[in-house]
């Protein structure tokens, strides 16, 4: 049955291959002339808002899909508004955001908001499956939460792998107790991304074929702040390329000091980011302030999919324009070169410039092209987080010592009966149940120790007990794993699998909400139970979600069982089984999804 569903898809996608395969030359010229982005938010400076008291802040999202052309290659992208990247949402520790979503994708979608605690709102957090059912075409949800913790965010879509045709955005939270709030004049978002010149949906059926032996697939461009530039000459391209895309440019003015807000919103990889001349001071990680100390100061920031940092660049040097660098580091992939000559990556062959530039532009400087040149970067790159003597947090906060309950997870990859290629925890590969939240199961007083074993689901009950989960990566890939529902204290990390050899820090360890696991590597984090409901925890390269490697902690689920689910989000379930039964789909496993994704995706 299975088997065959992938052969039937395997054709479509074979046709859709070739359609791109044809080099087309289009119109436009080679310069690469520096020239200022257009009207966009994410080139200016955060709007600043008036005061701090505590208010309820709305916001309008449809999800329509728009051609658009990021890096040149015109495709669909699946858009807030219209617009990539999303929206800003902007707002203060304190207040109240409301955010009404109208779907008009034509497939399903749910928005999370990463880092974002949602205490006392599990049913906001926006995972299809595990706290919500999936927003139906047509259908208009609003998610409603209080921020108690400010810091730098995004949102993106957590409906299979939506996010990466492009429904990401920045959720930026201000704080007036900010400690640095003196120590710059102006805030930059900055965003860096892979991406790709084909959606999601046929990478992903691809991807999860039976007998392929490639890797990840390979993305087609680098982006700064949803710009990048494409070679349209290249084989590969569409028949629609503009080569004029803008450059991304960010202005300053000499003897200022701004905030520079950078977030991974890649499906993929890591970066590294830079601005020639301009050493970084780090001051926040994932939320967290941090102190200033020997090594906050950094020449280039390595940053991981889903992963934030704010640094303050002093714009003290001669009126100029510098190159800002984002390099997507490929010695991060898993290796391009095709496996066999049968059973070759996807998109293996594709033209990508790995080092997507954007400019620094001093006011007074003229439009012509940087000078400038980048710092070392190390090659080969280790693929780590930035080093924690440079994010040790602010405030002194050692790690609670008094572990309560104790989650082992291994990582291992695996194959299926069908020989599909699967990501295991501790020998069980994940598997939503869009129609049925985890969420709802436990507050229909579900046990998790009777869920399905592909449900992942670990559980604990003692209220502020503290939490320590050890991940145990038996692989040689890298990944950067993300909580929900928290921020940890990382209290070990590094290479070597056994855990009577790991090394901790209690006294003063980095904390954050995603950090990565060396290849044949450990994570131990410990965080409080302080927040009931269910969270996920998984590696956030997109691919790697797909193929299962996510696991669901259930907090204190005798407390969060009795508490009352909102009317909208039971009736966003009844929305969705019905939507189902009006399309005469079945829609519950991913691939139902995933068949209809690739469907909607020919039509368009
Ligand atoms: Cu950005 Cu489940 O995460
Ligand atoms: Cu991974």
């Amino acid at each position: 049955m299975k088997l065959k569903l992938f052969s039937i898809l395997s054709v479509a996608v074979c046709g859709f291959l070739s359609a791109t395969a044809t080099p087309i030359e289009s119109e436009g010229s080679d310069e690469l002339e520096p020239r200022f982005a257009p009207k966009s938010y994410i080139f200016d400076p955060l709007p600043k808002l008036r005061g701090y008291k505590p208010k309820t802040r709305y916001y309008d999202f449809e999800l329509k899909i728009k051609k658009l052309s990021p890096d040149g290659y015109e495709r669909p992208v699946w858009t807030v508004n219209g617009q990539y990247p999303g929206p800003l949402i902007q707002a203060n520790k304190g207040d109240r955001l409301v955010i009404k979503v109208k779907n008009n994708f034509g497939d399903p979608a749910t928005i999370h908001w990463h880092g974002i605690f949602q205490r006392g709102t599990n049913w906001y957090d926006g995972v299809p499956g595990q706290t919500q059912c999936p927003i139906p075409n047509r259908i208009t949800f609003t998610y409603n939460y209080t921020l108690d913790q400010s810091g730098t965010y995004w949102y993106h879509s957590h409906f299979l792998a939506q996010y990466v045709d492009g429904l990401v955005g920045p959720l930026i939270v201000h704080d007036k107790d900010d400690p640095y709030k003196n120590s710059y004049q102006e805030d930059y978002v900055v965003l860096v991304s892979d991406w790709y010149h084909s959606p999601s949906a046929p990478l992903l059926v691809q991807r999860t074929a039976p007998h392929y032996e490639g890797f990840n697939p390979y993305p087609d461009a680098s982006l700064i702040s949803g710009l990048g530039q494409y070679n349209c000459s290249s084989p590969g391209a569409g028949k629609k390329c503009n080569r004029n895309v803008p450059i991304p440019t960010y202005k300053v003015r000499k003897g200022k000091k701004y905030r520079f807000r950078i977030i991974n919103t890649s499906a993929y990889a890591l970066f590294t980011f830079s601005i020639d001349n301009h050493p970084l001071k780090v001051i926040e990680v994932d939320g967290i302030f941090t102190k200033e100390t020997n090594a906050s100061t950094v020449n280039y920031l390595p940053i991981h999919t889903a992963q934030r940092y704010s640094v303050i660049l002093n714009a003290n040097q001669p009126v100029a324009n510098y190159f800002i660098r984002a390099n997507l580091v490929p010695d991060c992939l898993a290796p391009r070169i095709p496996m066999t000559p049968f059973n070759t990556t996807i998109n293996y062959n594709s033209s990508i410039i790995f080092n997507a530039t954007g400019v620094l532009h001093y006011h007074g400087a003229g439009t012509g092209k940087p000078k400038s040149t980048g710092y070392t970067i190390p090659s080969p790159f280790a693929c780590e987080d930035l080093n924690a003597d440079a994010i040790r947090p602010y405030e002194d906060s050692p790690a609670p010592t008094n572990v309560t309950d104790t989650i082992l997870l291994n990582v291992t990859f695996g194959r299926n009966d069908d020989d599909v290629g699967h990501f295991l925890m501790n020998g069980e590969s994940f598997e939503p149940i869009f129609n049925s939240p985890t969420n709802q199961r436990i507050m229909l007083k579900e046990n998790f120790r009777d869920f399905e074993p592909t449900q992942n689901a670990y559980g604990y009950d003692t209220p502020y007990g503290c939490v320590e989960l050890i991940l145990i990566n038996g692989g040689g890939a890298n990944h950067p794993f993300h909580l929900h529902g928290h921020a940890f204290w990382l209290v070990s990390q590094g290479p070597g699998v056994n855990p009577a050899n790991f090394t901790y820090n209690l006294k003063n360890p980095v904390i954050r909400d995603t950090t990565t696991v060396p290849g044949r590597g450990h994570i131990v984090v410990r965080y409080l139970a302080d927040n009931p409901g269910v969270w996920a925890f998984h590696c956030h390269i997109e691919w790697h979600v797909e193929l299962g490697m996510v696991a669901q902690l259930i907090e204190r689920p005798t407390e969060f069982s009795n508490e009352t689910l909102p009317d909208d989000v039971r009736a966003l379930c009844m929305q969705y089984n019905s939507y189902k039964k009006e399309k005469r789909s079945t829609f519950t496993l991913p691939q139902d999804a995933m068949v209809k994704r690739v469907q909607m995706y020919k039509k368009l």
